[in-house]
């Protein structure tokens, strides 16, 4: 069971990687645009941190609080991501500023996975 955890936990750091990871290339192509990667990233993180999110009944007590903020941090990074895909279809790309909320709050939510 701890290993199936592990595996799903590895999963949601792949989720992490290619959303950040799309993210970084978007920024370094000077783009500032929402991509379809970041929205499979945001999806996979979102699968597993759901998962992680239920009692394993495994030791250790889980942090609701965190998981709430990180859940609601996720809901808006997607709304944010989603309004910017059906803008650009409309030819209306979406301000640098959102894009680097993107990366921000992505940022924040692994640093409080990590730091808190
Ligand atoms: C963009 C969204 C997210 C990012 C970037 C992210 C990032 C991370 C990272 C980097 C870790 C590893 C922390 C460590 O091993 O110390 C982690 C762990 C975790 N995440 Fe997320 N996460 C996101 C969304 C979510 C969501 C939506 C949930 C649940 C609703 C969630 C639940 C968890 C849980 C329960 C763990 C702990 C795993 C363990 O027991 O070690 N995450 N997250």
């Amino acid at each position: 069971m701890q290993t199936l955890r592990n595996v799903v936990v590895l999963l949601h750091l792949v989720g992490f990687a290619v959303l950040f990871g799309a993210w970084v290339v978007e920024a370094a192509a000077r783009r500032y645009q929402a991509t379809r990667v970041m929205n499979l990233g945001l999806l996979v993180a979102a699968v597993a941190g759901l998962a992680l999110a239920a009692p394993w009944g495994l030791d250790g007590d889980l942090n609701y609080t965190k998981i709430g903020i990180k859940l609601v941090v996720l809901v808006v990074i997607g709304a944010l991501i989603g309004i910017s895909s059906s803008r650009a279809r409309k030819g209306s790309p979406m301000p640098a500023g959102v894009f680097w909320l993107v990366g921000a709050l992505t940022l924040f939510n692994a640093g409080i996975a990590v730091l808190w």
